[in-house]
């Protein structure tokens, strides 16, 4: 970065007011795995036969015999009768060539780092897949992990997608209630994890957490603990609970042949919140899956074999599933897994870390690129990032300041930005520009990906037109699709299709629960949610989980949670209150909440703020406005209120916030 380059935030600004359009650099463009603007055209003419370049990217052991079943609609089925393991594909297909390259590059938050060439990788994940069978882990049982960002986290994932056996991934941040839920949610009988890990220096009890969780779940456990800490914390097992380096060790040089799955068997569950308290186990698939993440990593993030790639989610997420895990080991690239926080020892350690490994790639959520600014741009300036060619964004929108700044200062004006707009439900990105083709405008995803049908449309479900607010639709089916929730074919179709497949239009439509608009280019820029579900700092919560974790506190009469809009995080939690006669509303009584939303959650879900209130908004029918709550929350002015059944509440919360916040 240059020296005259430090743009203050007037510089941003009056650039933006110049420039909305960026082309890609041409040192991009020339060498970008996809550049031919006619893959659209191509995407259109020879639908959803096109799709083949997809599943093309990895190794089949039987082709398809045709590309979409559409016979049951909407419960769709892609490379109907190919047969595949996604373990296969991720590891052992690249040893011929790439056997000594590496696989993963683990960076712990100490300092500490480890390497596994694909070879090594190969090794482990043979190992460990060994010892599920030894544990009695069978085809189609559904494991559990719960674990932080650990190397044996992809290890355990690949292990079982090797015999067969679907993960389901639970975010080491969630409570033990929220692991509880979703491993009887899931049927789960075993289940991974790991003593504990590093945060901002200090060693975390992890163990503590899964035990406790273990003892709410219905079916009987059995346990594989990996010792991170070594003598940090000296743990005993129980008879339930296996050390994982004894396991592997009995496995030594063991042999598993990968199980042959079809390409609709589930390769994965992965939880996420949705309008009800109770989460939504979305079922992903070993082919459509699988080939939908190679081709997002090869077209969007430009990934090739050679490149060093750095995916800064969490594995916990879908982010991590399909962008550190499966995507890039699919096409045999190194993808960096790094333990901690951005800002531990220093605010620079992500800049530090792309420096040494020279990463290429770099994907991570405007939330950390927010925290970045908020910093300064004297942190990546420290560092050569010279080795970076693209830069990612997802998990909400990003602001068009928040774009810019990462544009200057992260890529020095030489990368192209992804903004990516896609969701658990979705398996891998669905709208950004394609790198080595469109222009970017800042604060807009981007067009449909090639072969991908979106639009956004009004409550009868026909397109706004240019420039206005409506809702996301996505009109036609795509390889990554989620293909039901699991057990729960109905609420499946409850969530995703009712709203808008019509009959008379004849066409399944499905409903991301997303508001956005499309320009006249059809760049769609998307707006945030529209259901109850709130984001905050790219992680997915519903209002109404965190509801029932409040209402369970003694002293509760009723409480309303929304999202208000929040400097760093996106969205923070707000909790609107109602307090029982009798009990008095204390600050102690505050920290109740929030330690029975740690509790019923986790620290993620923590409130940002707790407002007592003696009513909530309702309207003449007796619905709480959560809007206006939501308007309150983010100091919004308040339109008209005079639907309301008791108007005057809304000055006296109003009055309260703005009193906390002095
Ligand atoms: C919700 C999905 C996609 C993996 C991480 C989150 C929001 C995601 C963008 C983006 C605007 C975005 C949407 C979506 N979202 N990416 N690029 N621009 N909004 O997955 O937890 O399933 O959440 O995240 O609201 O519905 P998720």
């Amino acid at each position: 970065m240059s020296e005259e380059d430090g743009h203050t935030d007037g510089g941003i600004e009056a650039r933006l007011d110049e420039q909305d359009v960026f082309e890609p650099p041409a040192s991009f463009v020339e060498q970008a795995n996809v550049t031919d603007e006619g893959i659209y055209e191509e995407f259109e003419e020879n639908w959803p036969d096109a799709w083949e370049r997809a599943a093309e990217l990895i190794e089949w052991e039987e082709p398809w015999d045709r590309i979409l079943d559409d016979s049951n609609e909407p419960f769709y089925e892609w490379f109907v009768d190919g047969k595949l393991n996604a373990s296969y594909n991720c590891v052992d297909r690249h040893l011929d060539e790439r056997a000594e390259e590496v696989a993963i590059e683990w960076v712990g938050e100490p300092g500490e780092s480890r390497t596994y060439t694909y070879e090594e990788l190969h090794r482990e994940v043979t190992e460990f897949a060994a010892a599920l069978y030894e544990l009695g882990v069978g085809e189609d049982d559904v494991v559990a992990m719960y674990m932080p960002m650990i190397p044996e986290l992809p290890i355990a994932m690949l292990a079982c997608a090797r015999i067969g056996a679907p993960h389901a991934v639970v975010f080491a941040g969630f409570s033990p209630d929220a692991l509880a839920d979703r491993m009887n949610a899931g049927d789960s009988s075993y289940l991974v994890t790991c003593d504990g890990y590093y945060r901002r220096g200090d060693p975390l009890n992890h163990i503590e957490k899964a035990r406790s969780g273990v003892e709410k779940v219905d079916q009987d456990v059995t346990s594989v603990v990996v010792d991170r800490l070594g003598d940090e914390r000296a743990v005993d097992l129980g008879p339930d609970e296996h050390d994982y380096d004894t396991l592997v060790q009995e496995q030594a040089g063991a042999t598993v042949e990968p199980v042959t799955r079809d390409a609709e068997d589930m390769l994965f569950l992965m939880y996420t919140s949705g309008t009800t308290g109770e989460p939504k186990g979305v079922k992903h698939t070993t082919g459509g899956y699988l080939a939908y993440a190679a081709w997002t990593s090869h077209a969007v993030l430009d990934l090739k074999p050679e490149d060093t790639y750095w995916c800064s989610a969490d594995i916990g997420w879908i982010t991590g599933h399909s962008y550190i895990v499966y995507g890039p080991l699919a096409l045999g690239t190194t993808t960096l897994m790094y333990e901690g926080t951005p800002d531990y020892p220093d605010n620079d350690r992500f800049w530090e870390i792309c420096d040494e490994y020279d990463v290429d790639v770099f994907y991570t959520a405007p939330t950390a690129i927010r925290a970045f600014m908020k910093w300064g741009p004297e942190y990546p300036a420290a560092h050569d990032l010279s080795s970076l060619r693209l830069l990612g964004s997802v998990g909400e929108p990003i602001n068009p300041r928040a774009w810019l700044w990462y544009y200057e200062h992260i890529g020095g004006e030489e990368c192209p930005i992804v903004d990516t707009w896609w969701q658990t439900e979705t398996g891998g990105m669905m709208i950004t520009t394609l790198p080595g083709i469109n222009d970017m405008k800042p604060g807009s995803a981007g067009p449909p990906l090639p072969g991908i049908g979106a639009d956004v449309v009004d409550p009868s479900g026909d397109p706004v037109g240019a420039d206005r607010a409506g809702h996301l639709v996505v009109n036609r089916p795509w390889p990554g699709m989620l293909r039901t929730l699991y057990r729960n074919d109905e609420r499946f179709l409850e969530e995703y299709w009712r709203e808008y497949s019509k009959s008379e239009r004849d066409q399944w439509v499905y409903f991301p629960e997303d508001g956005a608009k499309i320009d006249a280019d059809g760049y769609i820029t998307v707006l945030g949610r529209v259901d109850d579900v709130i984001n905050v700092s790219g992680h997915r919560l519903g209002t109404m989980e965190i509801e029932s974790a409040i209402v369970g506190v003694p002293g509760v009469a009723e409480a309303a949670v929304v999202g208000g809009d929040h400097e760093l995080k996106g969205e923070a939690v707000y909790v609107y209150l109602i307090t029982e006669d009798g009990q008095e509303e204390t600050d102690a009584f505050r920290d109740e909440i929030v330690a029975a939303v740690d509790e019923g959650i986790g620290p993620i879900a923590r409130p940002e703020e707790v407002i007592f209130t003696p009513e909530l908004p309702k309207t003449r029918s007796g619905k709480i406005m959560r809007r206006l709550l939501e308007d309150i929350a983010s100091g919004k002015e308040l339109g008209d209120t005079s639907t309301l059944r008791n108007p005057e509440i809304v000055g006296e919360i109003a009055e309260q916030i703005g009193g906390a916040d002095e």
